[in-house]
């Protein structure tokens, strides 16, 4: 496991995600509140648009595209169109920065097309 540090948490603010790239894939953070952070590949299983264009409600990101919600510790679709899950990657808050490990994949979900 390597932890790698993405982002300053003051460049993220609370309700907002941002695209990082790690492991030559793209990567969604996303900010739920002061202290939590999710990390989910940025690729909608859909039709591959990016995930950190969308909205934050709860634990969840919505597609922009078409509206297709992700659960950011399942990486499980909770609405339509999409069906299939996003990979969901280990996230951490440390020293006031985000911290991802790429490799260290929290689900098994195939990595999607991008
Ligand atoms: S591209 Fe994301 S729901 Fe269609």
């Amino acid at each position: 496991m390597v932890f790698e540090r993405v982002l300053d948490l003051e460049d993220l603010p609370v309700g907002q995600a941002r695209v990082v790239e790690l492991g030559g894939e793209p990567i969604c953070v996303a900010r739920l509140d002061e202290q939590t952070v999710k990390a989910v590949h940025d690729t909608c299983s859909h039709q591959q648009y990016s995930l950190s264009d969308g909205w934050i409600d709860d634990n969840t990101i919505e597609c922009a595209k078409h509206g297709s919600a992700f659960d950011l510790d399942t990486g499980d679709p909770e609405s339509l169109p999409a069906v299939k899950p996003i990979p969901v990657y280990a996230c951490e808050l440390r020293d006031g920065a985000v911290w991802v490990d790429q490799a260290d994949q929290r689900n098994d979900a195939p990595v999607p097309r991008h």
